[in-house]
């Protein structure tokens, strides 16, 4: 029987196990977990998101305290166009993040960065500019381009002595957003190196309605290869979302894939940056715990357990320490929400707000639990101790059992 270690991906010359850990927004795809990815010959992500909010945690840098102390006298002010980012300072932290991973790195596997095109930052091009050039400067393996199309954000790089050097991809739930891409991008000469093919049961942001549901990645998968294969470009694809199993992933590397992106099964090791109670809410979760809802201001529906603090809680928009969804004319769809909810209850010293979430400072609190559809069957991953926790797991142990097991088994921790 066919394991996930039969299999390589090809980059050129270079192999490697064709197990990619993905992007997890805000440091739950910590440095460590990605290095614990390349040591073992796969690909690890860190995030772009909230890059110098990670720095500050992860270097004892100010960031934040100086960009809010720089915006304090708009607190109390609902428009927040005049809060935009220093370039040079959010350079200099993302070179921080990336160049001090990329420094870490041992073994064969490469290290790469999901950049999010929906983070607008309130100067959408600058910004994203800024965070490709600064992750190519400081010495990133590779770009996976997430969120967003990405129509103009090779364009972006074009100009960077790395930009047909280091390894780009991007994600797609469909075919359209990647024939969209490959016709946008056609004049730069520079095809991506892999295109992640990313189905409706992943976490994070969904680049599917709230139909999630009547679509299937098998689906998607087979009709890009297709595809790929018809129009003669030799392009690795990349499965995600779902993926639990070796023996799942083994189902798309025998049918077109070239490696697969998963997740969710890492959120409950030691290296993820969720805190360990939140590590237990997802191990605690069953499937009516988890839901596909609208309250990300991004637009884009996202998957997270209905137990998240983030859900109906009404906190004052922090864009001055942080501002990571202000599009590029200072508008979050969370401020309306909140101002609407304070508009409504003048007297309330709290208010609840249903229907938007401020998700920088949820995120960067992980008081939002946003997971693939699978997390439910996390339980099954570990052991119940005597106390009614769940034995964390280490990154590595989760990586050999998908490089390894056959048959949909699950190597529980000894
Ligand atoms: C907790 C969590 C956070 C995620 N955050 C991001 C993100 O910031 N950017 C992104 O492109 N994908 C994000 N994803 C999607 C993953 O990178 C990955 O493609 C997908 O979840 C794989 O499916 P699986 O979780 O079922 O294995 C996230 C997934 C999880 C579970």
């Amino acid at each position: 029987m066919k394991c996930v270690h039969d299999f390589r991906l090809r980059f050129g010359k270079r192999e490697l196990v064709p197990i990619v850990i993905g992007g997890m927004g805000v440091d739950i795809s910590s440095a460590e977990l990605a290095l614990e990815a390349a040591r073992l010959g796969g690909i690890g992500h860190i995030s772009d998101a909230m890059v110098p909010t990670v720095s500050d945690r992860r270097f004892n840098t100010d960031f934040v305290k100086e960009k809010a102390k720089i915006y304090k006298y708009n607190v109390a002010n609902t428009d927040k166009s005049k809060v935009v980012f220093d370039l040079g300072r959010l350079a200099e932290a993302t070179h921080m993040h990336v160049g001090q991973t990329i420094e870490a790195k041992h073994g064969d596997g490469l290290i790469f960065i999901n950049c999010m095109e929906k983070l607008s930052m309130n100067a959408p091009r600058d910004t994203l500019r800024v965070r490709l050039c600064a992750a190519l400067d400081a010495g990133i393996d590779g770009i996976t381009l997430s969120a967003g199309l990405h129509l103009g954000s090779f364009a972006l790089m074009e100009d960077h002595p790395r930009f047909r050097d280091a390894k780009l991809g991007i994600i797609v739930s469909s075919l359209r957003a990647l024939q969209l891409f490959l016709r946008k991008n056609a004049r730069l000469d520079r095809l991506p190196d892999y295109v992640v093919v990313e189905g409706p049961l992943a976490g994070g942001h969904l680049g599917f309605g709230l139909d999630w549901a009547s679509y299937d990645l098998h689906t998607i998968v087979t009709e890009v290869a297709r595809y790929l294969h018809a129009e003669q470009l030799n392009i690795p694809l990349i499965a995600a979302g779902g993926i639990f199993t070796g023996s799942d992933a083994v189902s798309f590397l025998d049918n077109g894939a070239a490696a697969v992106q998963v997740a969710t099964r890492f959120t409950v090791t030691r290296e993820a940056g969720l805190p360990d109670k939140v590590k237990q809410e997802y191990f605690r979760a069953s499937e009516q715990d988890i839901e596909v809802n609208n309250i990300s201001p991004t637009g884009y529906p996202m998957r997270m357990l209905k137990g998240s603090p983030a859900i109906g809680a009404g906190i004052r928009p922090n864009c001055e320490a942080y501002g990571y969804l202000l599009d590029g004319n200072g508008n979050c769809d969370y401020i309306a929400a909140y101002n609407r909810e304070v508009a409504l209850h003048p007297t309330a010293k709290k208010v609840s707000v249903m229907d938007k979430t401020c998700l920088c400072t949820h995120m960067r609190n992980f008081d939002c639990w946003t997971c693939g559809h699978y997390a439910y069957r996390l339980k099954d991953t570990s052991r119940l101790l005597a106390d009614g926790s769940y034995t964390v797991l280490s990154a590595e142990h989760v990586f050999r059992d998908y490089q390894f097991s056959t048959d949909q088994q699950i190597c529980l921790p000894t």
